[in-house]
């Protein structure tokens, strides 16, 4: 295995027991955050079929697809990943639905076309050449459906270390879009033409593009709270967000990158 990638699951190795309850962000963000992601990922499910989940790490999307009745392979390169998602399977009496891959996007072990549906969510920023992934994703899906995907944001990473003082580390980061995090880890970061361009020059065809979030994590940490604290309040905010989060000005202004499209038929 690549340097880089045995870097990369040592360290999802020693956060898995953790994983889940140390969220990355303030609870109104995760929650927008997750609300994003799910509303790229559901009306894009097949009705049947079998499904990828690509570095699926402890089965949070795997196990709400399985529960809809699809069948998932969760591939991920950490096995203490697979372990906290094996017990979630086991404890929800998925098993039957979701089986468990250790395995490297880079060169996986599936036939070409084998999959109904490709998910790549937050896994795409480790991997050492984002391309031989990303081409492995599409190698892997059936001609005609979707893949869904995410990345770190360029902006918002050149942003982050503005904010740090790190103003020497960004001239490299807008070179390369490649930077090292603070665990020691190096990930990728692009920009919204970037993402664009990966995508379609493996064939895609892209249907949605948006920033997640664009707004939400920008706010300041008491308006927050009292936006948590009124589930009407929250509500109107994921409207803003979802009007705001597709307009290509602001979609380098989200966290992350969310990537629709669909594979051509031939
Ligand atoms: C940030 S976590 C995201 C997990 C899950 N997709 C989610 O949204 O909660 C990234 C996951 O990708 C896995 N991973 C990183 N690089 C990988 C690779 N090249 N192949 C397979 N899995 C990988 C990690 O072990 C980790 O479980």
């Amino acid at each position: 295995m690549d340097k880089r990638m045995e870097r990369v699951k040592g360290y999802f190795d020693r956060l898995a027991e953790g994983y889940d309850a140390n969220l990355p962000w303030d609870e109104l963000t995760e929650r927008i955050y997750d609300e994003l992601t799910w509303r790229c990922i559901e009306p894009y499910l097949p009705p049947t079929g079998l499904v990828l989940d690509a570095g699926g790490g402890t089965g949070k999307w795997a196990i709400p697809i399985a529960e809809r009745g699809l069948k998932v392979v969760l591939l991920d390169i950490s096995a203490g990943m697979l372990e906290v998602a094996r017990r979630k399977i086991q404890e929800r009496g998925l098993e039957g639905r979701v089986s468990l891959v250790q395995g490297d996007i880079h060169g996986m072990d599936f036939p070409d076309g084998h999959f109904d549906f490709v998910l790549a969510e937050g896994v795409l920023e480790y991997c050492a050449d984002i391309r031989e992934a990303f081409r492995e994703l599409v190698r892997v899906l059936k001609p005609g459906c979707f893949l869904v995907a995410s990345v770190d944001s360029l902006y918002y990473v050149a942003r982050a270390m503005a904010d740090s003082g790190e103003l020497d580390e960004i001239p490299e980061l807008l070179q390369e879009r490649r930077y090292l995090d603070e665990d020691g880890v190096y990930c990728n970061a692009l920009a919204p033409e970037d993402f664009r361009t990966l995508a379609e020059e493996s064939g895609l065809e892209v249907l949605k593009l948006i920033g997640k979030p664009v707004l939400c994590q920008y706010l300041g940490e008491e308006t927050k709270r009292c936006i948590l604290g009124d589930p009407e309040k929250t509500g109107k905010l994921l409207e803003i967000e979802l009007s705001l989060c597709g307009r290509p000005s602001l979609v380098g202004a989200g966290s992350h990158l969310q990537l629709v499209a669909r594979k051509g038929d031939h």
